[in-house]
């Protein structure tokens, strides 16, 4: 592959091929038949009956009919914009992905920014986690970085997340509320829940409520691997920094935008564009060695923790740049298919429970919510490497491919595949050696649940740490249970007494009598933090 071919426009240069301008040409059925008129059906006299052999009448009512396709199960409201990625410096000594080579080089992006509770229609201003998903299309293949605007997620093992999203979308019986977490299911889910504490501290923060997508953080929250051309391999954590930098609504605002205008972030962004205001978001990571697997007070496999930047700080490496609004919102923002398993040569994955249950779900699910096995055929799926496989057929399949041998190995057919060696940037998967019984349970290093919501609340100013107490006011004030209120209040009581205190008098439970359990727990056989200040990067 030739890194050099790509251009900030080489992504709209391969659309081209299908975009279409219908300007001052003839209306056509999807046949190419020429239609001279489209208000009247053709009927057996002025006052009917139609008749069926009017093809035209069929068509537009068969297609209308199925315009609709199922909304992501979760973030299901979005907005994209296409852009480009171009990298500081050459990043060859941790990493062999292509993009992060060539400084010259700009990488064409697709970005899409969204929120995760409501429905396709919901408004953009409620309380929630924004998805901020990137696909890179590089020349060695498509990189998507899946992340959000929290640096951690609700629960440390996919197999929580039907759970999860089962308890935080609106309730089966009379779904309400449309897109918002005060409410009892979701609340006594987090109640019965330790784990996610941390983050519904997030969630109840000024970071729910994103003033802008362009002055919003995002990351990929899992713990990463990079590995250069020399098969070294270091972890890394991925991180957006937005150049505006990251500023939130208040409540109140949120409340009126709500209903003065509710596409205000996807306006925002749109417009913004459209201004040639192009936002912008430098790319950071946390860099550390293998060698510091467990140099840290928690598990860097668990996705409810960050990992202080005092620790481990980020490295700003590149700069992402979004100047492109899509032409047509459902082919491109709705049909784009993220997917954190898209990982190109260089980048690999870690044993992070949450981020390998990811690696089945998206692709099923995107095999019923886009038809079928061929949806990266495309186009804003499309990657600009060249594709070429044995894979055939399947519904909507649009490439014709002309080789008799669709297998390996064969000795028929010309023009078949050849196996790319590494040093083509073959992909090889990291080679890890694990040698554990099979268990179904989670390691003691992922049990300290409230030492970090401690430091997450103790980081904020008066004003912010105001904010959260009201947020948990309206939020926990809307759950009937008495039981989940009081639950709620006792994990509090975990993170900070005075906290658990202010909550408790807002929502009318009792103040809790002290701090149950203070500070951390401890996992055992650990390192100390100490340790962690002389991480060798
Ligand atoms: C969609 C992020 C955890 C399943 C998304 C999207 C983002 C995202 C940004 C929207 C993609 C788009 O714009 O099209 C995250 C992050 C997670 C997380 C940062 C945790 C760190 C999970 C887990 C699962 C999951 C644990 C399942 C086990 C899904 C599904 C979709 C989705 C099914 C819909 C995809 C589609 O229909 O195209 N996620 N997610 N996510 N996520 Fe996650």
């Amino acid at each position: 592959s030739d890194q050099s071919q790509l251009n900030e426009n080489s992504k709209k240069q391969s659309l081209d091929t299908v975009r279409e301008n219908a300007e001052k040409q003839y209306l056509t059925t999807n046949q190419g038949v020429r239609i001279p008129h489209t208000d009247d059906s053709l009927k057996a006299g002025e006052r009917g009956p139609t008749l069926l052999e009017d093809f035209h009448l069929r068509e537009k009512i068969m297609h209308f009919d199925h315009e609709r396709i199922p909304e992501r199960v979760v973030h299901a409201r979005g907005a994209g914009a296409y852009g480009y990625f171009q990298v500081y410096e050459s990043m060859a000594e941790y990493t062999r992905a292509s993009f992060l080579q060539n400084p010259a080089e700009k990488t064409p992006v697709f970005v899409r920014f969204s929120t995760v509770v409501g429905s396709r229609g919901s408004a953009d201003t409620v309380r929630d986690v924004r998805g901020f998903a990137t696909k890179f299309y590089t020349s060695d293949g498509v990189f998507d970085l899946v992340g959000n605007n929290f640096p951690i997620f609700f629960i440390q093992d996919a197999i929580k997340f039907p759970d999860l999203v089962h308890a935080v979308k609106p309730e089966p019986d009379n779904e309400m509320p449309q897109a918002a977490t005060a409410h009892d299911t979701a609340w006594d889910f987090f109640s019965l829940l330790p784990e996610a504490t941390h983050m519904t501290m997030w969630l109840l923060s000024d970071r729910a409520l994103p003033r802008s997508f362009r002055m919003m953080e995002g990351f990929g929250v899992h713990t990463f691997r990079f590995i250069n051309a020399q098969g070294r391999a270091r972890f890394v954590k991925f991180h957006w920094k937005p150049a505006l930098g990251a500023h939130s609504m208040t409540w109140d605002e949120t409340q009126k935008m709500a209903g003065q205008d509710p596409d205000w972030l996807r306006r925002d962004l749109w417009e913004a564009i459209e201004m040639g205001d192009y936002p912008e978001y430098e790319l950071g990571v946390q860099l550390f060695e293998e060698s510091d697997e467990f140099a840290f007070p928690f598990d860097i496999l668990d996705a409810t923790k960050i990992i202080p930047e005092e620790l481990v700080p980020v490295r700003r490496i590149g700069k992402l740049t979004l100047n492109r609004n899509p032409d047509n919102f459902f082919a491109e923002t709705e049909q784009v298919a993220f997917h954190p398993g898209h990982v190109v040569s260089g980048i690999d994955f870690t044993n992070d429970p949450l981020l390998q249950g990811r690696l089945f779900s998206y692709l099923d699910t995107q095999l019923i919510r886009l038809g079928g096995p061929n949806f990266a055929e495309i186009p804003v799926n499309r990657p600009l490497a060249p594709v070429h496989n044995n894979q055939r057929d399947g519904y909507m399949r649009q490439t014709i491919n002309t080789e008799k041998a669709s297998y390996f190995p064969n000795s028929l057919s010309q023009g078949c595949p050849m196996l790319a060696p590494e040093s083509a940037h073959g992909y090889v998967h990291y080679s890890e050696k694990i040698n554990a019984p099979t268990v179904r349970t989670r390691s003691d290093s992922f049990k300290d649940y409230f030492s970090q919501a401690t430091l997450f609340w103790k980081s904020l100013s008066p004003a912010e740490q105001d904010h959260l107490v009201a947020a948990a006011h309206f939020e926990l004030g809307k759950v009937e249970s008495r039981a989940i209120r009081e639950r709620m209040v006792g994990l509090y009581a975990h993170v900070d007494h005075d906290l658990a205190r202010r909550i408790a008098e807002g929502i009318g439970v009792n103040i809790p009598q002290d701090n149950p359990r203070p500070g951390v727990l401890p996992p055992q056989g650990r390192r100390s933090v100490e340790r962690s200040a002389a991480l060798s990067l």
